[in-house]
C-alpha cells in the first residue's frame, strides 16, 4: 500500500490528505495546534467541489512520532514557506531512499533546501491552485477550484515515474493534476500573481476587486509588478506568457463587477499570522539582483511587506515600544 506523510495539516495539507486518502493511500498527518481535534474527530472539509467530506488519517504530533508509519512513498510539505532548511532537517529521520518529497508551497526556490539535503531523492515541486481556509481545528473550507501543477525539481532530475505515480493517485482521489517537464515556468506564473496582488491587498486591506476599484492607478501598478516579475523570470529563462498575464488580469478586472477574493496575505494579516515574505519577495529580489534586473516596484513591496511582517510579529528585543 502506498504511504504518504502530510507535514503541516492546515488548509492545503488537509485537502491534499483527503485526495490521497480517497485514492487508497495510507495517510499520516503531522498536526500541531489541531492535534487534539484531528485525533478525536478526523478532518472535515466543506468543499464547493465535493460537498462535505470527512476522513481519518493516522495522526502524529511530530516527525518522530510519525516514524512508526514509515516508510513513506511521498512526503507532502504543506506548511507555510518558512525555514525550509529546518523543515528538511526535521524530516531527515523519515526520508528513505525511495521517498519523493512534494513541496506544495507558494514562492520561488522553495524546493532548493530539500534538493540540497536529499540530492538522491526525487523532489516534486507543486504549484497549488486551491482556495482553502481553516474554519476551526480539523475543519477546512475549500472553494470551487482544485488544480496542482507538478514536476521534478530541478527539471529533469529525479524520477519521472514518481511524478506520474503521484499524478495518477491525484486523479484517482478526485483531484486535478497537471504534469510538466519543467514546472518552474508555472511557478514563475504563480509567483507573478502572488507578488502583484498579495502585498498590495494586505497593505491596503482590500481584496483583489476593491484594490482595482480603489484608484485609477491601481490597475497600472499591478500590471507594473507583473511585468517586473516577468523580467526576472525571463532572466532565468522562464518568462510568463503575455496570455497568462492578460487572462489573470481579465479575471481580476471582471471581479470588479462580481466582488473579489481576499488574498492569503490579507487573510494572514487579519489573523495576526506571519507572512511568507521571504519565499515570495526575498528570493525574487535576490534573483533579480544576481541577474542585474532592475525591480524598483518589487523592492518597495518587499520592504513594505517586511515592515508589515515586523509589526505583526514584533520580535522581542528588536521591536521597540514608543518613546514615553
Ligand atoms: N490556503 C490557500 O488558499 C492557498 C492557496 C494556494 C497556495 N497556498 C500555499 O500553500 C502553503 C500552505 O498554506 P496553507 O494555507 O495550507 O497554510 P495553513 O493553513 O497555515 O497551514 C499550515 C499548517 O502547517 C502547520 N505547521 C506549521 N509549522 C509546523 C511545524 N513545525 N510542525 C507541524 N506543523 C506545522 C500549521 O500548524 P499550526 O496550526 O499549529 O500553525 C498549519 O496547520 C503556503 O505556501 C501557501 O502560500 C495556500
Amino acid at each position: 500500500m502506498t504511504k504518504a506523510l502530510i507535514y503541516g495539516t492546515g488548509s492545503i495539507g488537509s485537502v491534499y490528505g483527503y485526495i490521497l486518502h480517497k485514492a487508497g493511500v495510507d495517510v499520516t498527518a503531522i498536526c500541531r495546534s489541531n492535534y487534539e481535534a484531528v485525533s478525536k474527530n478526523g478532518i472535515t472539509i466543506h468543499s464547493a467541489l465535493w460537498g462535505d467530506v470527512h476522513y481519518r488519517p493516522h495522526v502524529a504530533r511530530s516527525v518522530e512520532e510519525s516514524s512508526s508509519h514509515c516508510p513513506f512513498d511521498f512526503i507532502l510539505v504543506c506548511t507555510k514557506a518558512f525555514g525550509g532548511r529546518e523543515t528538511a532537517l526535521a524530516l531527515q529521520q523519515v526520508v528513505s531512499p525511495d521517498t519523493a518529497i512534494v513541496v506544495a508551497q507558494n514562492g520561488i526556490e522553495v524546493e532548493k533546501e530539500y534538493h540540497q539535503l536529499f540530492p538522491q531523492n526525487t523532489i516534486i515541486s507543486g504549484v497549488v491552485w486551491l482556495p482553502a481556509s481553516p474554519v476551526e481545528p480539523g475543519v477546512v473550507k475549500m472553494g470551487a477550484m482544485e488544480r496542482i501543477e507538478m514536476g521534478t525539481y530541478p527539471a529533469h532530475v529525479g524520477s519521472q515515474v514518481k511524478v506520474e505515480q503521484l499524478a495518477s493517485l491525484w486523479t484517482l482521489g478526485g483531484g486535478t493534476p497537471i504534469v510538466h517537464q519543467d514546472i518552474q515556468a508555472k511557478r514563475w506564473e504563480k509567483l507573478a500573481v502572488n507578488c502583484a496582488f498579495n502585498p498590495m491587498g494586505a497593505l491596503s486591506r482590500c481584496d483583489g476587486a476593491n484594490l482595482l476599484l480603489s484608484s485609477e492607478m491601481a490597475d497600472e501598478t499591478v500590471m507594473g509588478v507583473l511585468r517586473e516579475v516577468s523580467s526576472v523570470a525571463a532572466a532565468v529563462g522562464y518568462e510568463p506568457s503575455e496570455r497568462f498575464v492578460e487572462e489573470n488580469m481579465a479575471c481580476h478586472r471582471a471581479s470588479k463587477q462580481t466582488g473579489g477574493k481576499e488574498q492569503s496575505m490579507l487573510v494572514d494579516v487579519k489573523a495576526g499570522r506571519p507572512l511568507e515574505v521571504e519565499a515570495i519577495f526575498g528570493n525574487t529580489v535576490r534573483i533579480a539582483k544576481e541577474h542585474g534586473v532592475q525591480v524598483p516596484r518589487l523592492e518597495m513591496l518587499f520592504c513594505l511587506a517586511q515592515a508589515l511582517n515586523f509589526s505583526i510579529q514584533r520580535p522581542p528585543g528588536r521591536w521597540k515600544p514608543l518613546m514615553s
